[in-house]
């Protein structure tokens, strides 16, 4: 396996570095499971001033796990120094959605943040930076975002729909009884919210065949779909506490597909070229196809039916009204 950095470390900037998720994506970064087992790494964590002396105290566990790929660790509160020459950043810092909120409350809270580290991001980090924003509501940070980093391409900025990925393609198997490594073509459109469209309508079961023909419509509308979409906020009830570890393994996952490329399609938001008829440049979760470097491709040639056209509908709808409030309320 060759290294994407044959000649030095990867610069990966972490946000939000002392708060849950954090606390299990750090191990797979460090530990080789993002960016390959031969590809040294470079943490740069950020965190609110409050939040630094929690954040040595994350600092030491990495240092006592001793993982023979972590090069070094800088912590900082400075979102500039933070994303200095950084080759990645995953956006994690940022509030948590409480019981009884949806991710779209947090947007006042959360936008804010969002332009001041665009900001930061467009001045420091390395040309090609590659940029993955979980904080919620992840999409429209993420548009938020891009209209603040300019510099940075837009092809390169992305928020996390790959945890809905997983959820979805778990839900079928266990609902099946079939492994999951059987499960192939399940994708999310749309916002990582309660209206994102988890589709499995070009789905199959390995020598079971299509999941078109396994899972009926109502099952469909009245069952798969709500619990997909309301996961999170399953998650939120039980534990009083957003998900994390789930959080930090679809980030694992979205990054490890997005740089080192994959042979499956795999669903991430990013900007829109105009695919399906969504505006060009709302972030919004399509399947793709990544290839080694950090490409990926839109994958346009999906039949859509009038079941999944409604639900690509509502969702891409909220998006836009999302897009709409953050940019009034950053004016
Ligand atoms: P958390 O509260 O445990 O950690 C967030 C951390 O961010 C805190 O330590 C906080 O001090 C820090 N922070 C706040 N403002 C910051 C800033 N301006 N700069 C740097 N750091 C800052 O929350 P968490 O459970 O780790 O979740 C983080 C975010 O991810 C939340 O917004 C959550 O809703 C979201 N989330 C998204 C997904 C997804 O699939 N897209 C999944 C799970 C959680
Ligand atoms: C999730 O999907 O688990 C996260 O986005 C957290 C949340 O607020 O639901």
């Amino acid at each position: 396996e060759t290294r994407l950095f044959p000649d030095r470390p990867i610069n990966v900037c972490v946000t939000g570095a002392a708060g849950q998720i954090a606390y299990s994506l750090l191990p797979l970064i460090a530990g080789g499971k993002v960016f390959g087992r031969h590809q040294p790494v470079s943490l740069r964590l950020l965190e609110i001033e409050a939040a630094l002396p929690s954040l040595e105290g994350v600092v030491m566990e990495l240092e006592d796990c001793a993982f023979p790929l972590l090069h070094s660790v800088f912590i900082t509160s400075d979102a500039r120094e933070a994303f200095r020459s950084c080759d990645v950043a995953v956006l994690l810092g940022a509030f948590p959605r409480k019981q009884g909120m949806e991710r779209k409350d947090l947007l006042e809270k959360n936008a804010g943040i969002f332009k001041e580290q665009g900001e930061a991001l467009n001045f420091e980090a390395a040309a090609n930076v590659r940029v993955i924003v979980v904080g919620n509501p992840a999409n429209t940070n993420a548009y938020v975002l891009k209209h603040f980093a300019p510099n940075v391409p837009e092809k390169n900025i992305t928020a996390l729909t790959r945890l809905d990925q997983n959820r979805a393609v778990s839900l079928v198997a266990r609902k099946l009884g079939v492994p999951l490594s059987k499960v192939s073509d399940i994708y999310i459109w749309g916002n990582h919210s309660s209206t994102q469209y988890p589709d499995v309508l070009h789905g199959s079961v390995e020598g079971k065949g299509k999941l078109s023909d396994l899972l009926d419509k109502s099952y469909l509308e009245e069952n798969f779909i709500p619990t997909i979409q309301k996961r999170g906020a399953a998650v939120i009830a039980a534990r009083k506490m957003s998900s994390a570890m789930s959080a930090a393994n679809a980030v694992c996952d979205h990054l490890h597909d997005w740089l080192l490329g994959s042979d499956s399609i795999v669903s991430m938001s990013v900007a829109s070229d105009g695919s399906y008829g969504i505006e060009r440049g709302t972030i919004f979760s399509f399947p793709l196809r990544c290839s080694r470097g950090g490409n990926y491709e839109i994958v346009k040639e999906l039949q859509l039916d009038d079941f999944s056209q409604r639900y690509i509908k509502i969702t891409a709808e909220e998006l836009y009204a999302e897009k709409a409030e953050a940019l009034a309320l950053l004016s």
